[in-house]
């Protein structure tokens, strides 16, 4: 059987972290020996943490010490990152300049113009922003990262979608409570309740991140994609799964025909390579008039298809839909290691602390 590449996970014990050591158990390309988190979880065993998913601690990961985070130098060569907004724009700089590839979660970089902010469906050619991101930037590593949890369910559409030149796009989203982390939105403001605004820039973010993954990679930058996008984003109380009621003007006009057999055969380079992430068709178009539902569709595929359904007519842009994506797994941990596993299928190296290539290994030399 041929090594495995060790990995690391910043924020270990987050929402987002304990998906992290859960999607890593049995992972074919990746074995899981390093864990770090904020001081107050520090030098406890993973399995003393509470564990907020179905089931209990992984026991492959039970044993594993946290670390804090200034302890760079003892991580391994590729880090996942969920760590919390507040501290993941320094430590993820502190990894890259000791030369570990940091695979990123947090918003902190994701506007980083030398940073690919990836969905591997959509623009797995941003990866060539990595070397880029080096000379730039000075460090042997690198920072890759995913979209926030709500624009990849609409990036995912307006991908598949992209060959008829969306123009302009209109979206609602009903976000679920796991989205805000743990112990999240208060249960006295989420129980029977909408609330009508999330913090942190979540509109601004949908609105920028989704035309940066969309856009054109030129010589050293993305030029953002020439659409506009205007967002209003909900908390509703629902676990995992957060919705996107769309509607979008495309410049070619096609019959609705046209849009479904688009949404329905998008296929892209996961697919094609076979990655372990990947699902088997990264969307899926539902016919119901009642679906996609977040309690019967987001666990399905193991939470990495975006579902869509609802496809009709709108009066003023043309095109409407509801999407529906699992936050955490697609929005996250999820898209994270598919980020991971691109990077490794498409032999983008790591470099070691000295500045040197590691001679990390193709998902060919895998046999992948
Ligand atoms: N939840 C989602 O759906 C989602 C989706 C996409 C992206 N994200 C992003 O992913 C990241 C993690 O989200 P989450 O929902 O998992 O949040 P979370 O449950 O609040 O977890 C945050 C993690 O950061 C660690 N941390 C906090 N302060 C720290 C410090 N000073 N030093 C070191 N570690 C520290 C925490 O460690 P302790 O347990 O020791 O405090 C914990 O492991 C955030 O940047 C978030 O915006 C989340």
């Amino acid at each position: 059987m041929t090594e495995r590449t060790r990995v690391g996970i910043l924020g270990a014990t987050g929402m987002v972290g304990q998906h992290f050591v859960s999607l890593l158990e049995d992972h074919p390309w990746f074995e899981l020996t390093w864990l770090a988190a904020s001081e107050r979880s520090a030098g406890k065993r993973y399995g003393e943490m509470p564990w907020r998913l179905a089931g209990n601690t992984p026991r492959y990961a039970a044993n594993l010490p946290i670390n804090t985070l200034d302890v760079v130098d003892a991580a391994p060569p590729l880090l996942f990152s969920a760590l919390d907004s507040s501290v993941a724009g320094d430590a993820e700089t502190a990894f890259a300049r000791a030369g570990r590839l940091v695979v990123s979660n947090a918003r902190n970089h994701r506007m980083d113009p030398l940073v690919p902010l990836l969905i591997p469906e959509v623009n797995p050619d941003h990866t060539a922003l990595i070397e880029k991101q080096r000379e730039g930037h000075g460090w042997p590593g690198a920072i890759v990262t995913n979209p926030n949890c709500s624009t990849v369910v609409i990036a995912m559409v307006l991908g598949a979608l992209r060959q008829f030149h969306p123009t302009r796009v209109v979206v609602t989203t009903l976000q679920a409570l796991s989205g805000a982390g743990y112990p999240g939105v208060a249960s006295l403001d989420a129980v029977g309740n909408v609330v009508p605004y999330i913090g942190g820039g979540e509109e601004e973010k949908i609105e920028t991140e989704t035309r940066k993954i969309l856009g054109t990679l030129e010589r050293d930058r993305v030029k953002d994609a020439p659409f506009i996008v205007s967002a209003t984003t909900t908390r509703v109380p629902v676990p995992d799964g957060h919705t996107a009621v769309m509607s979008i003007e495309l410049a070619d006009a096609p019959s609705l025909d046209e849009v479904n057999a688009a949404l329905e055969s998008f296929t892209a380079e996961p697919q094609q390579r076979k990655l372990p992430t990947a699902p088997a068709r990264p969307l899926i178009l539902h016919t119901a008039q009642d679906r996609p539902q977040p309690r019967l569709d987001v666990q399905v595929g193991r939470g990495m298809p975006v579902h869509v359904g609802r496809v009709r007519r709108c009066p003023i842009f043309g095109y409407k839909l509801v999407a529906l994506g699992h936050n955490v797994v697609r929005g996250a941990a999820g898209a994270a290691l598919l980020n991971a596993e691109l990077l490794v299928a498409r032999g983008i190296g790591l470099a070691s602390s000295d500045g040197r290539r590691s001679g990390y290994a193709t998902a060919e030399v895998r046999g992948a």
